[in-house]
């Protein structure tokens, strides 16, 4: 049941304060702004690494996750898309443990990475949303999203349920592990229980703007996004999420990579979504935005109250979102990725819900 949506996807986009504030609800205690103790699922205390395996938006979820593991929890992060991990013939040791993130459960190069570890006899954990899947069947601890079903195609609600249940883990490994103190824990966890009112906030916000410039957008061929940081993985998530269901051509670089090819590419003709909040990563990101203005590039500019009053550049579009906390940029900025990408393939009229070629859970090789 769609709801009073048009779509599967629109409907998605639009649950995730509520499914957000349900999944957190399962890892953090929203009264004391802790988080809730996972050693009985996994010693962070006492591991020497992670790997984290999974494809497609699951494998960005992952790489957004690895940034928080190695900065809050100091815990090195070994990542890569499963269709590569589980023929890379990686050296792997019983002190690292692996997460597979998977909506279905049932992706077949993500269940064979974790067949792979679990014969080097490392501990293994699941993020999946499909409570009864293979791939949680086949785990040592389940980390369940609490997104509820996903119908479209195109994961939305599933990918920021992802993202709050890996910032909760890292949150927990850097306590067990002691990398974070007790106030910052309060801090961040304050942080992500303000997420599903900052997400309602920006949804009503941001939704005309974004659909008139969604008309703009679907005249052009070509679409590249930038990022930095945890902004960098959104970015690809972006042009992921833009090419299957608009069908436009769309990359996601990370901005520092601007110069080093992509810049190339840069004319009139390719407008340029750059994710930059107000973060320690602002400054370098808008020098890469003049590199792309200086060079005819129009740029759609995504960014909160401080950064739009920082840049003095001229975009085709600046979306501002509010200010928030670094650790919940991810998953609010990803908001404003979704709905671009579904307005677009919305006036484009694709079959937003069941894009060409592709499929919801993908079982063969
Ligand atoms: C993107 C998308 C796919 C899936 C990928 C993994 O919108 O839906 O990229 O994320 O096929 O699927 P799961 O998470 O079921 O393993």
């Amino acid at each position: 049941d769609k709801g009073n949506h048009r779509h599967f996807m629109e409907k998605e986009i639009y649950e995730q304060p509520e499914v957000i504030s349900h999944a957190l609800s399962h890892y953090v205690d929203f009264a004391e702004h802790t988080v809730r103790d996972m050693a009985a699922e996994i010693d962070f205390a006492n591991l020497r690494g992670l790997a984290i395996s999974a494809c497609g938006t699951a494998y960005l979820a992952g790489l957004v996750g690895k940034y928080w593991f190695e900065r809050y929890a100091r815990l090195p992060v070994e990542i890569d898309v499963a269709s590569e991990f589980r023929y890379r013939e990686m050296p792997l040791s019983k002190d690292q443990a692996a997460l597979f993130i998977s909506q279905s459960g049932e992706t077949a190069d993500t269940l064979a990475s974790l067949r792979y570890c679990r014969d080097n006899g490392l501990k293994i954990g699941a993020v999946v949303n499909v409570k009864e899947s293979t791939i949680a069947r086949e785990s040592d601890a389940v980390f369940p999203i609490l997104a509820g079903p996903e119908i479209g195609v195109a994961s939305t609600k599933a990918f920021t349920c992802q993202l709050a249940v890996l910032a909760s883990l890292a949150l927990a490994a850097g306590r067990a592990r002691g990398t974070i103190t007790e106030a910052e824990e309060k801090q961040l966890v304050k942080s992500l229980a303000e997420m599903p009112r900052i997400m309602s906030q920006v949804l009503n916000a941001v939704q005309p703007q974004i659909e008139a410039l969604s008309r703009d957008l679907s005249k052009f061929k070509d679409v590249l996004y930038l990022g930095r940081g945890t902004s960098y993985p959104l970015a690809l998530e972006g042009a992921l999420k833009l090419k299957e269901i608009s069908y436009i051509h769309a990359e996601g670089y990370a901005a520092g990579e601007l110069k080093h090819g992509p810049i190339a590419l840069i004319d009139e003709n390719m407008p340029v979504i750059v994710i930059a909040p107000f973060d320690r990563f602002f400054e370098k990101t808008v020098s890469n935005m003049q590199e792309v203005a200086a060079r005819g590039g129009k740029i759609i500019f995504i960014t909160d109250e401080k950064g739009a009053a920082a840049s003095k550049l001229e975009t085709m579009a600046t979306i501002v979102l509010p200010e928030v906390a670094e650790i919940i940029s991810p998953i609010v900025y990803s908001i404003p990725i979704q709905l671009l990408a579904y307005h677009t393939a919305v006036f484009m009229g694709t079959d937003v819900d069941q894009p060409r070629n592709l499929a919801k859970s993908v079982t063969v090789e």
